[in-house]
């Protein structure tokens, strides 16, 4: 694990940034897995202003987000999908054929498994991610177990809480209790990975996922073993880090 400490979050999503960019100038035709919550939001504004000033192009690159909460329609403005498309999706000039988010609705274990066979399909160049405060990666709770694949998921309460202070307006009791998730075993195929994390909430998460002893209580804490993973951690969130 490479670990990049920044001042504050605007650095971090800087410093991202600039690895995201590399990625996608070196392969413009990347597979990008891409991350949704409050911690990339800076990250994709930054990549909206790079491509209108820079013209950094999207359109032959195609994306795949970690996942997607069961029960909301795509149109829904909690919804992943949503997300994707206010933040970045409609200010780039990629393809939306080329945008792949799991399905929050239909028949769940057909929508796994038709994501876990597009996944085999389109090797994942980078793989954008944040950590929970309870060390979750993607969607993936403490007890996930490193091999999974992506799969339908209970959300843990504090989750739910984290997301309803963040979103729905804070009321938890619309925040669904299910999702799609990819799998750590679909992270850790990814050929770089790329973790933001920002703010002291998760500075437990990081120290467990850096320092402590690997354990599937602490999902973040398989990146021990991925071969090519940046973590980008500014002050507060690196704040237990004593090595
Ligand atoms: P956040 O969520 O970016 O909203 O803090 C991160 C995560 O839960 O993975």
């Amino acid at each position: 694990m490479k670990v990049i400490i920044t001042k504050d979050y605007e650095e971090a999503s800087q410093k991202a940034c600039e690895v995201m960019l590399e990625v996608v100038k070196n392969n413009p035709k990347a597979n990008l897995g891409l991350a949704t919550g409050s911690t990339p939001v800076r990250l994709y504004e930054l990549m909206v202003e790079d491509h209108k000033t820079n013209g950094t192009s999207y359109k032959d690159i195609k994306s795949f987000n970690l996942d997607e909460y069961f029960g909301l329609d795509q149109s829904h403005p909690q919804s992943y999908h949503y997300f994707m498309c206010q933040n970045l999706f409609n200010h780039v000039d990629i393809d939306m054929n080329n945008v792949h988010v799991p399905k929050g609705n239909g028949d769940i274990d057909e929508e796994c498994d038709a994501y876990n066979k597009l996944l085999a399909e389109n090797p994942i160049d980078i793989q954008l991610l944040g950590i929970g405060s309870n060390g979750h990666i993607g969607f993936n709770e403490p007890g996930t177990d490193f091999d999974s694949v992506t799969h339908k998921v209970d959300l843990k309460q504090s989750t739910i809480e984290d997301n309803a202070r963040l979103f729905f307006n804070g009321k938890i009791e619309d925040v669904p209790t299910q999702a799609v998730s990819m799998g750590i075993a679909n992270i850790m195929q990814a050929k770089k990975v790329l973790l933001i994390a920002s703010g002291e909430g998760k500075a437990k998460a990081v120290k467990g996922m850096v320092e402590d002893k690997k354990t599937t209580d602490l999902p973040a804490s398989c990146l021990q073993d991925h071969e090519d993973c940046i973590l980008i951690v500014d002050e507060a969130a690196a704040s237990l880090l004593t090595k």
